[in-house]
């Protein structure tokens, strides 16, 4: 798959976690478990001051895990999210400052999209995927139909909603390059150290990206 935003590392999961950390000591065995499951890219949102801090332990002491940043919605963040080790960033939305940070610290970047123009804008700036958010309250699947019919080489992620039931329809449109969500990486979850249900989570859920067997 030739995803069009320059230098976006590249993973082999369809699917982005989402990813809250509050405890520093989650970060590092949270993406062991992932990483056992199938997933090796996660999204650490800058939702709390632990975020940055698990972004750097993920960077230094998991390589092989594609670590970014979320949920950055200003500016400065960028910087910030590129010196603790993010290969990338993501957004809920896009601005012009936000996106001449991305360029500034030559950080990838995946801006988030909720309408045509705000597709076509992106693609002027050059980005060829987009975090289509939040996806299910944008028209889902029915969005992301109609917006390949006037937008055809533009590749999407869409995050917010996005769960087991609706996966596969989602990960089934050609404009879908992969798909945001946080129900791999349960609050209690994180927060108990029960990083087996998040290994279980993870495989069921590139399972499902996966063809069945014999076909
Ligand atoms: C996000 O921040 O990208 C969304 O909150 C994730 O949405 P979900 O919780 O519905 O998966």
């Amino acid at each position: 798959m030739t995803l069009a935003n320059p230098s976006l590392p590249s993973f082999a999961s369809r699917i982005v976690p989402v990813i809250v950390i509050t405890d520093l000591r989650q970060a590092v065995p949270l993406a062991h478990a992932l990483l056992a499951g199938g997933v090796d890219v996660m999204e650490i949102t800058l939702r709390h001051e632990a975020g940055l801090p698990a972004i750097e332990a993920v960077a230094r002491q998991v390589p092989q895990m594609q670590v970014g940043a979320g949920t950055v919605t200003r500016a400065r963040e960028m910087a910030r999210a590129r010196d603790a080790g993010a290969r990338f960033a993501l957004s809920p939305g896009m601005s012009d400052e936000l996106v001449q940070a991305a360029f500034d610290c030559e950080l990838p970047f995946i801006p988030g999209v909720m309408t045509p123009g705000e597709v076509m804008r992106a693609r002027e700036h050059g980005f060829g995927l987009l975090k289509l958010f939040p996806a299910e309250q944008a028209g889902g699947v029915g969005m992301l139909k109609a917006l390949a019919g006037p937008l055809p080489e533009m590749r999407f992620c869409p995050t917010g909603g996005v769960s087991p039931s609706n996966l596969p329809q989602y990960l089934q449109q050609p404009n879908v390059a992969m798909v945001g969500g946080s129900w791999l990486t349960p609050a209690a979850a994180l927060e108990q150290g029960r990083w087996q249900d998040i290994t279980d989570l993870a495989a069921q859920a590139t399972a499902l990206t996966l063809p069945p067997i014999g076909t």
